[in-house]
């Protein structure tokens, strides 16, 4: 029998009706894992599940807003429930609201608030409590972004959650480290996903223009990163935040 790197793991993996994490839950699935994909949409989380499963992979559908407790809680139960354990979590829901500062207002950063660090933050401490029953370790992986490392239009408030993440999982490092669980960031940059395509028709011509590596990101290139830092291979690697961009946080701005 094929060998897999994630035989007998169970992941859940949050936001992953689309984009980016269904992406990483797909790879994961292909590789071996028993996969619990989250949506807000339910619909979605569904469609997205029953692709995986057409394609060979274990997987089920959990919809909710991960930012509520009793989805957060629920979703943990329901991997227990389906496959018996948790091993990963990747705690990739997230929204991005653009807004100029002077114009910023209180509703668009409560609900930012609620999903990237309240959302996040709960559901990383569910998912550990989970792991430190079972008692064999485990293995959590949050997407930040790089605005929370390098100044963006109209992106403040995003960017601060996102640097609030990139601290968290330093902080948990002393939390988790004990009960051999690792914890990191990754760090996109522009990634091209049906939502960037959408906000910004030009956003390929742009992102090719503007960084290093003379492309934005695909989401294999993500997939690539959170696979190894969810792998047996990345056990030592904890408090990280391993930047995914081209090189485009690298540069500054041209002294002419
Ligand atoms: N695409 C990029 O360029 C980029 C760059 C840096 C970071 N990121 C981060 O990557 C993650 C995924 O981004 P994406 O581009 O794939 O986004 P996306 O919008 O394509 O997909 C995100 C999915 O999450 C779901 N979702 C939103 N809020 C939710 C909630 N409260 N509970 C459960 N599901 C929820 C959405 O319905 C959607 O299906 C986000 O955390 C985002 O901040 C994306």
């Amino acid at each position: 029998m094929e060998n897999k790197l994630f035989q007998q793991q169970v992941a859940i993996v949050s936001g992953a009706g689309k984009g980016i994490g269904y992406a990483i839950a797909r790879q994961l699935a292909f590789q071996g894992a028993s996969v619990v994909i989250n949506d807000i949409d339910s619909d979605l989380a569904i469609t997205a599940s029953d692709k995986i499963k057409e394609e060979g992979g274990i997987c089920e559908a959990f919809g909710g807003d991960i930012s509520e407790i009793e989805n957060i809680e629920g979703i943990v139960a329901f991997a227990v429930e389906k496959f018996g354990k948790l091993d990963i979590l990747l705690a990739n829901a997230g929204i991005t609201t653009y807004g100029d500062f002077l114009e910023y207002q209180p509703a668009s950063m409560q609900r930012l608030l609620q999903i990237n660090l309240f959302g996040t933050f709960f559901l990383t401490q569910a998912a550990t409590r989970q792991m430190v029953k079972q008692g064999h370790g485990g293995s959590i992986l949050i997407t930040s972004s790089v605005t929370g490392h390098a100044a963006h239009p109209f992106l403040a408030a995003y960017g601060m959650t996102k640097a609030g993440l990139d601290q968290l999982v330093k902080n948990l490092v002393i939390d988790l480290g004990p009960h051999k669980i690792n914890i990191n960031t990754m760090v996109p940059g522009a990634t091209l996903t049906e939502r960037t395509l959408i906000e910004d028709p030009d956003y390929l011509e742009i992102w090719s223009r503007i960084t290093p590596s003379g492309r934005p990101s695909t989401t294999d290139d993500i997939v690539n990163a959170a696979l190894f830092l969810v792998s047996p291979a990345s056990r030592q690697i904890m408090g990280q935040n391993l930047v995914i961009d081209g090189g485009w946080t690298s540069v500054g701005v041209p002294p002419y």
